[in-house]
């Protein structure tokens, strides 16, 4: 059973302020993680990070979308801000009993406008299959087109998942699932419990984008990539959590779909 978790940009910063990691929801995010890593000697994990306030911030200061060529000084930039924060929660992963091992996707990511085109993946299944949990997160990449461009942790996700093939992917964010609304400013908002590619039409309406600084596209675009990824792997299943309330993502990785929040499905 593989499952890539995300844990979000917003769940572990403090996405209104820069470079501002929330610490302590990091190391209780990893022990849960440490906990069903170890209850479950059939799970092999693969996690990622969002870069919230630290590549966001970084991304929007330095004016790094929008061009056609690459600036170097902006590329570093933005890479070491994202770097940063990794280098932040792989320290506490380890030191909580997580076997991470941090790959960013820089290293070896080419895109062409925009699109992740190659990465680097020789080394996943060896990690895998020897107990370890590799470690990506939303990075800078050279991109053929505008020289430089950004790729979410949904993306890498959706690469690797043509390769490796997860059974489940769980998004583990502030709020837990995809609202009608944006629940933090509206109390009239509800929770959409499944999204298929047939239903994804009438959601789009609804979806705002997120709080803070956020050069990604917020939670409608990362919706839409799980949504096409679904349809291509119907056998996949995304989950859309929170990781603010303590125990659902130790909950998430041993309990299987049914651990609240929007289950986003290819099967009708
Ligand atoms: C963004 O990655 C990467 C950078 C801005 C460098 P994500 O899209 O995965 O991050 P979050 O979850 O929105 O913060």
């Amino acid at each position: 059973m593989l499952v890539f978790l995300k844990l979000g940009g917003s769940l572990i910063t403090d996405k209104t302020r820069e470079e501002t990691p929330r610490l302590g929801i990091i190391r209780r995010l990893a022990r849960e993680i440490r906990i069903a890593h170890r209850a479950r000697p059939d799970l092999r994990l693969l996690l990622g990070h969002g870069s919230g306030s630290f590549g966001h911030f970084a991304a929007k200061r330095s004016r790094f979308l929008g061009r056609t060529t690459l600036d170097p000084a902006a590329y570093a930039r933005v890479g070491a801000a994202a770097a940063r924060l990794n280098r932040i929660v792989t320290d506490i992963l380890v030191e909580e009993g997580v076997p991470a091992v941090s790959l960013p996707p820089s290293a070896s990511a080419r895109c062409s406008d925009g699109r992740l085109q190659h990465l680097a993946t020789a080394s996943i299944d060896t990690l895998l299959a020897g107990g370890a949990v590799p470690l990506v997160h939303g990075d800078v990449a050279l991109d053929d087109v505008r020289g430089a461009t950004i790729v979410s942790t949904e993306d890498v996700f959706v690469y690797l998942a043509k390769d490796v093939r997860p059974a489940r992917i769980i998004l583990a964010g502030e709020v837990d699932g995809v609202y009608t609304a944006d629940p933090m400013q509206n109390p009239e908002a509800t929770l959409i419990g499944e999204i298929t590619p047939a239903t994804f039409a009438e959601v789009v309406e609804l979806l705002g984008g997120s709080a803070g600084v956020d050069v990604t596209g917020g939670m409608l675009s990362k919706v839409r990539t799980m949504v096409d990824l679904v349809a291509a792997h119907p056998e996949l299943e995304v989950c859309v959590i929170s990781g603010l309330e303590a125990g659902r993502v130790e909950e998430a990785l041993t309990a299987g779909p049914d651990a609240g929040g929007t289950l986003i499905r290819g099967l009708c």
